[in-house]
């Protein structure tokens, strides 16, 4: 059977090059090419050292778990690229600035913190002083 083997190559194709974004059962996105190029970046600039994400990491700088939706991407932009407040200028070049705003899209897209069920000093900042 020529024909089934066929439809069944052309979809297990369209599965493959869909797989990256497409969301999973739970309906959660997964990382696009972008987002993991940013999390590449997150991790060889040791971000957690001085941020958290659901509370856990450093609180030298706010928590970044839902930063994306509390700023204006180009806000988030310009932080990444000088620096400031607290923040170093890290000389991050445009294709990792583009990376980590993607990433931070991607992390808020997954979930809220703090956690309802575990809003505890125990999980991340004191109350009080939420991110
Ligand atoms: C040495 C500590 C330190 C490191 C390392 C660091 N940051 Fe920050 N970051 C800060 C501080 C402090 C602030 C708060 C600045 C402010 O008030 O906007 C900040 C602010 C930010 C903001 C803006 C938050 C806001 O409220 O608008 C973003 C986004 C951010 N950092 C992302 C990153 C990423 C991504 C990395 C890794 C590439 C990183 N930071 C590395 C300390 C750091």
């Amino acid at each position: 059977m020529v024909l089934p083997s066929i439809g069944a190559l052309v979809v297990a194709i369209l599965v493959l090059a869909t797989a990256h974004t497409a969301p999973d059962a739970a309906g959660r996105a997964s990382l696009s090419p972008e987002a993991a190029n940013g999390l590449v970046v997150w991790r060889a600039r040791n971000c957690v050292a001085c941020h958290a994400v659901y509370g856990l990491g450093g609180h030298v700088g706010p928590d970044l778990t839902n930063i994306w939706r509390r700023r204006k991407p180009e806000a988030l932009a310009i932080r990444l690229r000088i620096g400031g407040n607290g923040m170093p200028n890290l000389e991050l070049d445009e294709a990792e600035v583009d990376g980590l705003l993607a990433y931070l899209q991607h992390l808020d897209s997954l979930g809220t913190y703090p956690l309802p069920h575990l809003d505890s000093p125990a999980f991340g900042v004191p109350a009080g002083r939420r991110p």
